[in-house]
């Protein structure tokens, strides 16, 4: 048995699932294959799934190809990534030296060690690049970060020894699904305003035609008798586009940052889409949580 503590994610990420994951994890199919996450990000209900030994199988896609490197390096040469951030000091001026590397002249561990290291001690912990794809977060203003955390990184290599990890597109989960697959879409959201901003997280954005062609992948996977649950925000555009009979709309209620700046917080809806009924899985699930032994 191995002592190493439960795997979390090991990334800060926005639009992070961790504070979604109980209403996520009620909505799961009742049965299913294999498990797909096609815009994993920090990979909250990838890890959440994992602690409640949900998963046979895994595929993690998503198209940040430093972050896709970074679960790599993790995944298989988890103690050079281990050995580069023990020895990388809490300080601004090596920050700078590190965020002006390019990242693709390193080595994969060292790609890893520079994403987690920026990470962790940049200023409120975004990703964020310019339009030339260049990351462009400042210094943050964090007494002592915790951007090595052995334990966590050793039991995430663990987590991740048999999941397949993918740079691509979105729409090519269409190429590996076969019939009782699930599927977890957390695209970048539609913004709740105008002014909000919600294309930040890779430098080619995410707008509606994409969220339209994201739609017709659901379409084409259910079509395939492939589950599919998707998250996004609670608007107008996302409950059109989803209304139809293939999708269920449920409401959950999420802690979000509620101005553009994200210094103001409160309790907003968003919504949880399915091409399966909810409400039997959910009652099942609330059942099995009281009573274990009747399922
Ligand atoms: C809302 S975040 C996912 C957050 C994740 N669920 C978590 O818990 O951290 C959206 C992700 O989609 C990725 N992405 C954006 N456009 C994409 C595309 N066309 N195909 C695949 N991934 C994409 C971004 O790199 C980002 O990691």
């Amino acid at each position: 048995m191995s002592n190493l503590p439960v795997p979390r994610p090991f990334l800060k990420w926005a639009g992070g699932k961790t504070q979604l994951a109980d209403a996520l994890l009620v909505r799961m199919p009742l049965v299913f294959n294999v498990y797909h996450e096609p815009f994993v990000g920090s990979g909250a209900l990838f890890f959440r799934l994992y602690r409640e030994q949900r998963i046979r199988h895994a595929v993690l896609s998503d198209l940040n190809a430093e972050l896709i490197d970074t679960y790599l390096a993790i995944r298989d040469r988890v103690t050079e990534v281990i050995k580069l951030l023990s020895e990388f000091p809490h300080d601004r001026e090596f920050y700078y030296a590190v965020r002006e590397k390019d990242p693709w002249q390193l080595s994969l561990p060292e790609r890893a060690a520079r994403m987690i290291y920026l990470n962790k001690t940049g200023y409120n912990g975004l990703y964020r690049v310019n339009r030339q794809g260049k990351f462009n977060v400042p210094f943050g203003r964090y007494k002592s970060p915790k951007y090595l955390d052995q334990e966590n990184l050793l039991a995430v290599s663990q987590a991740l020894q048999d999941v397949d990890i993918l740079c691509t597109p979105f729409e090519t989960v269409l190429e590996r699904v076969v019939p009782g697959d699930w599927v977890y879409f957390d695209p970048p959201y539609v913004p709740l305003s105008q002014t909000a901003n919600f294309t930040s997280y890779h430098a080619n954005g995410f707008g509606l035609s994409d969220q339209e062609r994201l739609r017709d992948v659901c379409i084409e996977l259910s079509k395939k008798k492939v589950y599919i649950m998707l998250s996004n925000s609670d608007t107008e555009t996302i409950r059109s586009l989803y209304s139809l009979s293939y999708f269920t709309i449920d409401e959950v209620l999420a802690n979000r940052a509620i101005n553009c700046d994200g210094t103001k917080r409160g309790k907003i809806t968003e919504l949880v889409i399915t091409n399966y009924p909810v409400e039997r899985a959910v009652q099942l699930r609330l059942l099995e949580q009281r009573a274990p032994f009747l399922c």
